[in-house]
């Protein structure tokens, strides 16, 4: 192989008359305006050198390309744009051979699909998942799927935004071949070979006739419309792919790239790519705290559990799924058979939908262990704590971990709300204490709230976030504090919905804008979802300490003292008729609330959906910017994190910080002022967003500021 042009994000090489183009733009390979250049003046070498008879596209590294680099729009333009480059690729009159090892994502693919041959490497990942962040495929990708698969399975590949292999994507037909090998460049190599001894004319997606069945088309799109209509929430771009792809059915190829374009700009300016896009880089920008940075995780084989309860149990199965054995310690025997009771339920319920079978959960189970006694754990690297919320009996724990655990052992507490640091301060190795704060049920949720007390090494935060990768979670750093990130955050934005119930909205409705707001549900209904009783204990415990000035609405606790504590009481805030998991408004709490403004002297008043999502969101962005303020959070990304991957915030808005910024600060903070006239004390602005109004700067700004 000679090479012939070392370009720095495009290089060529001729190898016996076929010009190798590789994409080499680390880390993905995005398609940035350097790519884009550099690909089209490739191509237009090619054609015009005579020693080239054929072009092989191929990325380096670990990719083929991952997509437009999103990290540019919202930016100015820079030429030639993607449509243009895979126009310029599909005009070639000498034909082009994409050979796709790893991703082919995006404007990634639609560069394949612009290429007139495609081999894919078996563990090649094939989508257009422009969906996932508010936008269509934006380079043909609209016009050339559907000429090549079909309308049906084009219209499923970029609704779903999925990744398929490359068995599939050959099936599909999205791709001609798929190799044998993991050489991407000898595999591409002797394909071309292959087509230019067949002396294969060059074949045109533009031309390919997989939409020549117009009724079943028709028909997809239809279905597809309808299902998008239903199914997407608000959500701006699957209606707008639908549009794409019925330009695809009804207009010539030309016209219909124009159409993309335009839907495709529609897209990119919608405040919801902003938040998706935001959610894409603030979930991986998470991952670098400076601990990891900066210190290398301990090894982890094995894990101790404490305590098998709801959190222990859900623990052990994420721990267990992982891959990693698990030593579960109970206070007795019948705790310990209930623990392990918890942990089969979770299995037995995957094996009674098919996804699992009996000798997968043998398998599983076989790498639990359980005991009542602590010494079981002295061989483990790492133990996590979810006893009773009580500090008495998390320092009983630890006293004993303090004595059987090994030394280098992570000792990890799942508590939610009590002081991390006053229970490192207990044992002899402070350094090895961390929070871990997971979310219930745990083996499902995603978040996991790496909670660093003041003594931790680096090292054993760096094992949490290195345990998190493991366990499929994503990781946000928290400081110590009441509730750390979320549910600090939570108990403010609740006070806010509590306070606007005895005000006057009910809770239906406070739920319903919550709803329409993009939540999948409403703070009522969350609460009685997880029992009303939890929050009652906690507010019977923090009773004596109340600020006496705080507003304190008596609503909640007029309900609990029925016994009424959510879906498992059959009657929370609503009624469970039957066991149902969707519950009905109450005339009776509603009664209870009218009594209670009444003892209250509220005169209730009416609320707009509108003003409830205001004050809502204001309460939330409130203290989430207090949550930065005070470092407990290291940047406003880590608290939209928390919220989109554990309080079911909408991922299109991008977290309650891209939000407050999307709306505008200086609004939220009038919004604030304005609440505080009726309740100064509960609406006190945080010093951190009256200091950036005063700059007339964002909470984004100070994104990459840590
Ligand atoms: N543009 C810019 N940066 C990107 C990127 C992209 N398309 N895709 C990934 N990156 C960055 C990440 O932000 C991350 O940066 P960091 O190291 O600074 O945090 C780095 O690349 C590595 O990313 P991952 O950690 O995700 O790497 P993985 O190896 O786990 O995954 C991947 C690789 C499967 C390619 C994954 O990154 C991915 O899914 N990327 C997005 C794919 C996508 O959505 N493409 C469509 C883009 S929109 C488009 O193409 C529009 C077109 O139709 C016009
Ligand atoms: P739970 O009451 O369901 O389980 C606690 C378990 O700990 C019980 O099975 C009990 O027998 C066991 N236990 C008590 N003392 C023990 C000891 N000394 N040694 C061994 N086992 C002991 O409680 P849950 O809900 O699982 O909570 C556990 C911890 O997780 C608490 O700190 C809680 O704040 C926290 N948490 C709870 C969440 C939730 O949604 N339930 C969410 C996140 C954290």
């Amino acid at each position: 192989m000679t090479p012939e042009q070392t370009g720095h994000a495009v290089r060529r090489e001729l190898c016996n008359r076929i010009l190798v183009v590789t994409v080499d733009n680390p880390p993905v390979n995005a398609l940035g305006a350097n790519v884009r250049r550099q690909l089209r003046d490739a191509i237009q070498a090619a054609e015009k050198d005579p020693d080239v008879d054929a072009v092989l596209l191929v990325g380096a590294g670990r990719n083929f390309i991952g997509g437009a680099d999103i990290r540019e729009f919202g930016k100015p333009p820079l030429p030639p744009s993607l449509p243009e480059v895979c126009n310029t690729i599909e005009a070639c009159r000498k034909p082009v051979v994409a050979a796709i090892h790893g991703a082919a994502l995006g404007g990634g693919l639609e560069v394949a699909l612009a290429a007139h041959f495609r081999i894919a490497l078996g563990a090649a990942r094939l989508g257009l998942p422009e969906v996932t962040l508010g936008l269509l495929p934006g380079a043909g990708g609209t016009q050339r799927a559907p000429r090549l698969v079909g309308a049906k399975a084009a219209l499923d590949l970029m609704l779903s935004g999925r990744h398929v292999g490359a068995k599939e994507a050959h099936a599909l037909g999205l791709v001609d071949l798929v190799g044998e090998t993991d050489d991407v460049l000898a595999e591409g190599l002797a394909y071309v070979q292959a087509l230019l001894d067949a002396q294969a004319p060059v074949r045109r997606t533009r031309d390919a006739d997989g939409l020549a069945d117009r009724a079943a088309s028709r028909a997809a799109i239809e279905a597809a419309r309808a299902e998008s209509s239903k199914k997407s929430h608000g959500l701006f771009s699957p209606l707008k792919i639908v549009d794409a792809v019925q330009a695809a059915l009804e207009l010539p190829f030309d016209d219909g790239l124009r159409h993309e374009r335009q839907l495709f700009l529609q897209c990119l300016d919608s405040p919801q790519r902003a938040g998706l896009i935001h959610a894409f880089l603030a979930e991986r920008e998470v991952l670098k705290a400076p601990e990891t940075r900066n210190a290398k995780p301990r090894k982890i084989a094995s894990v101790g559990v404490v305590g098998g309860g709801t959190m222990g149990a859900g623990i052990a199965v994420a721990v267990l799924d992982a891959g990693l054995p698990v030593t579960m310690i109970e206070r007795d025997d019948v705790s310990l058979a209930r623990g392990l009771a918890h942990i089969e339920k979770v299995y037995d319920n995957l094996i009674a939908k098919g996804r699992m079978t009996p000798e997968a959960k043998a398998a599983v189970l076989a790498r639990w262990n359980g005991s009542t006694s602590y010494d079981a754990l002295g061989t483990a690297d790492l133990v996590i704590e979810a006893v009773f919320e009580e500090m008495t009996v998390k320092h009983a724990v630890f006293a004993k971990l303090d004595r059987v655990c090994k030394p280098g052992a992570v000792l990890a507490t799942n508590t939610s709300y009590l002081d991390i640091d006053a229970i490192a301060a207990s044992v002899s190795r402070p350094g090895d204490v961390v929070g871990l704060h997971f979310f219930s049920p745990a083996n499902i949720m995603k978040l996991l709230e790496v909670v660093v007390p003041a003594q931790v090494s680096a090292d054993v935060v760096a094992t949490a976030f290195d345990l998190a990768k493991k366990l499929r979670k994503v990781p946000v750093r928290a400081g110590v504090c009441d509730g750390f990130i979320g549910n600090r955050v939570l108990a403010i934005y609740r006070a806010a919905a509590d306070h606007m119930m005895e005000d006057g909205a009910s809770p239906y409705q406070i739920d319903r804008a919550v709803r329409a707001f993009g939540f999948p549900m409403g703070p009522f209904q969350v609460a009685d979802l997880a029992g009303g009783d939890i929050g009652w204990a906690t507010r019977k415990r923090r009773a004596a300490t109340r600020d006496p000035q705080q507003r304190y609405v008596q609503i909640a606790d007029r309900i609990c003292e029925r016994g009424w504590f959510g879906q498992k009481t059959g009657r929370g805030y609503y009624v469970y008729a039957d066991g149902a998991r969707t519950g009905k408004p109450d005339p009776e709490v509603e009664s209870i609330i009218d009594a209670e403004r009444e003892r209250a002297g509220v005169t209730p008043r009416a609320f707009s959906d509108e003003e409830i999502m205001r004050r809502y969101m204001a309460a939330m962005i409130n203290e989430g910017a207090n949550v930065v303020h005070q470092r407990i959070a290291l940047r406003p990304l880590d608290v939209d994190v928390t919220f989109l991957y554990g309080y079911g915030f909408p991922r299109h808005r991008g977290g309650p910080m891209q939000y407050a910024d999307t709306v505008g600060l200086d609004k939220v903070l009038a919004d604030i002022r304005e609440f505080a006239q009726q309740d100064p004390v509960f609406w006190q602005p945080s010093p951190l967003i009256v200091d950036l109004v005063e700059r007339g700067a964002t909470l984004a700004s100070l994104n990459h500021a840590a």
